[in-house]
């Protein structure tokens, strides 16, 4: 089956959160080493970028480096660390093109300074894109991102700027780093591996999940499609009946 013509463009998610897994395990299968299969994990991020542009899919996050993912041996962090700049600056007159506007969530500033160098250039040449948003989130954590909203308000809060009567959910999530985008509708983690692994633990208090065995550098945009036709026929009730 096409599952891209079974789309309803109508009813697309408005926001799509990727946990991108499996990189390790497929170089490992080919008898290499983990950070050739990181390599070859871009041309998944094309592909998946492409294909939520030209269906008008308005969002999209990117789970590239979790806050966890620093305990890595430092060769891997280095290695990722170095293909991240080059894959950044590679890829920006492409997303320009496209329409897409860059952003980055996380605790950007723990990045090695040329890392962040090429992240504010890219988000700042694409900042005027208004066709696809994608976010993605580096040196990121749910648990660091809220506790970082709570240090956020409990300043507030000293500093008489808040009445803490007034924090309320709508309040709260203006403090997290996804402020001003939608929830994802869906979330997609690929590899097989079924949790969560620290993303978006508030944001996807309702979003639907989606788990593929396809590990990431396989993903290609039949995948993302295959995700969207079995989101659409789920059925969403947000604890009504
Ligand atoms: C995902 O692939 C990429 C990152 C977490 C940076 P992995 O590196 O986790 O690959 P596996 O899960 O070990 O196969
Ligand atoms: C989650 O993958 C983090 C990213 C995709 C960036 P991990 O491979 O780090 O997660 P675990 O260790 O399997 O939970
Ligand atoms: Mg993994």
């Amino acid at each position: 089956m096409d599952f891209k013509d079974n789309i309803d463009k109508n009813k697309l998610p408005r926001h799509i959160a990727i946990i991108m897994d499996g990189n390790g395990r497929w170089a490992k299968q080919r008898g290499k080493d983990r950070v050739f299969g990181h390599e070859n994990g871009i041309q998944a991020v094309r592909e998946t970028v492409e294909a939520a542009g030209e269906l008008g899919v308005k969002n999209l996050t990117f789970y590239a480096f979790s806050t966890e993912n620093w305990c890595r041996p430092k060769c891997e962090v280095d290695t990722l660390m170095s293909l991240l700049v080059n894959a950044i600056k590679n890829e920006t007159p492409e997303l320009l093109e496209k329409g897409v506007r860059l952003s980055a969530i996380g605790d950007i500033d723990s990045l090695p300074p040329e890392c962040i160098q090429e992240l504010q250039d890219a988000i700042e040449i694409t900042k005027n894109n208004t066709r696809l948003n994608v976010f993605i989130a580096l040196s990121y954590s749910s648990q660091w991102e809220i506790v970082n909203a709570v240090k956020q308000i409990a300043h507030q809060v000293k500093e008489n700027n808040l009445d803490p009567e007034s924090i309320d959910k709508a309040m709260f999530q203006r403090f997290l780093q996804t402020n001003g985008t939608p929830d994802p509708d869906l979330l997609i983690r690929t590899s097989g591996e079924l949790r969560i692994s620290n993303f978006l633990l508030w944001q996807i208090a309702y979003s639907e999940l989606y788990f593929t065995p396809v590990l990431w550098p396989d993903f290609r945009k039949k995948h993302f499609y295959q995700a969207i036709h079995d989101y659409q026929r789920r059925e969403r009730r947000f604890g009504k009946t």
